[in-house]
């Protein structure tokens, strides 16, 4: 009786198998993996060993030294006295990797920051040059994603794309945003977007989200001096930069008013806002190994250190998922 069970419970899963595997094959896939399959698309992808997105880039080494008003903020140990060393990664919108730094396409620029703690522990922030997202969620992006994609020459008007813009007023401020070219990376502007919960010591806790701006001041090319950069004019300048002198830039923090949204990054808060400056980064020279680190590392928004959470912004919570599957896959095409 229990051999014929057992053989009976054998049959069973040798018939249910290859079911299952069926099944699991036409599951449909999760919105981060539609997000990374889209933006491979639109870069005319898969470019193996790149990023699904910000795929041409450039790293930097330096250190970050906190400000005495961080810790009013925060209790985060990177935000209190000492300097914590830093890997820095600059780069340009699209998985692409040979996009001209001056093309529109590669707007926004990216900056992500690795703060190396002690003890392997780190915590990172991935910002971009706009102070604002195409999408409230990741489905709507998606949704913008897919219509640029069904939008080529062909389509017939209104497009895919001009469609979803005519009835969703934020992904149309964003795509109208000036895309201006930085004279360079160190003259660039880079905004949080997304909020996070700060607490500090005494158990305060605010809502703000990152800004981080050149202290050489914010600087761009003119349309017609764009026309003439190289192709990667960007990638070039920061090293002869950095062999010169060192590169710093101003992070702080804008506060969330009462009132203000804090889950939705198509929001933007008013300048008026009260800003509180976490401390100063310094770049001074060029990541010995940058390439083999790119393409090793994922530098995740939500690498965090307690004085530091996420908020419920669903698009910042997506992002950890969607880069984790362009990492598996960039891992596995080297
Ligand atoms: C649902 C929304 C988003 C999706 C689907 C998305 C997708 C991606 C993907 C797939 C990567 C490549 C990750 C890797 O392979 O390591 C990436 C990188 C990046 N993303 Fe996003 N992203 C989103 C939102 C944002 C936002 C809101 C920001 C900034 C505020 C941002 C800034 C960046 C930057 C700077 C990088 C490059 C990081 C690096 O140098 O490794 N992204 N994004």
């Amino acid at each position: 009786m229990q051999f014929k069970r057992k053989k009976l419970w054998l049959a069973t899963c040798l018939l249910t198998l290859p079911m299952a595997i069926a099944m699991a094959e036409d599951a449909p896939k999760s919105v981060n993996e539609q997000l990374v399959d889209t933006l491979t698309t639109l870069s005319g992808g898969p470019h193996a060993g790149f990023r699904a997105n910000h795929a041409k880039g450039i790293l930097a080494t330096g250190e970050f030294t906190p400000s005495a008003s961080a810790a009013t903020l925060t209790k985060a140990a990177h935000l209190q006295t000492k300097s914590t060393p830093v890997v820095v990664r600059f780069s340009n919108a699209t998985g692409v990797p040979n996009i001209p730094d001056a093309n529109g396409n590669a707007f926004p620029k990216g900056i992500a920051i690795r703060f190396q703690l002690p003890e392997g522990e780190i915590s990172d922030m991935v910002c971009i040059s706009v102070n604002g997202f195409p999408a409230a969620t990741p489905e709507d992006f998606l949704g913008l994603l897919k219509a640029i994609a069904a939008s080529g020459p062909e389509a017939a008007k209104p497009s895919p794309v001009e469609q979803f813009l005519g009835s969703h007023p934020a992904a149309l401020a964003f795509v109208k945003t000036p895309k201006l070219p930085p004279v360079s990376f160190a003259t660039q502007p880079f905004y949080g977007v997304n909020a996070f919960k700060f607490t500090n010591a005494k158990g305060e806790a605010q809502y703000g989200r990152y800004r981080i701006e050149p202290i050489a001041g914010a600087q761009f090319l003119s349309a017609e001096a764009a026309d003439k950069t190289s192709p990667n004019y960007l990638m070039d300048e920061l090293p002869a930069r950095l062999s010169k002198s060192a590169v710093k830039y101003r992070i702080s923090v804008q506060l969330a008013g009462s009132g203000d949204v804090i889950n939705d990054p198509t929001v933007v808060w008013p300048d008026t806002r009260k800003v509180v400056e976490l401390g100063v980064l310094t770049l001074n020279a060029m990541h010995a190994n940058g390439e083999a680190f790119a393409k090793g590392t994922m530098f995740n928004p939500l690498a965090l250190v307690d004085g530091i959470e996420a908020s419920d912004d669903p698009i910042l919570l997506a992002r950890p998922g969607a880069y984790a599957v362009s990492f598996g896959r960039r891992l596995q095409s080297q």
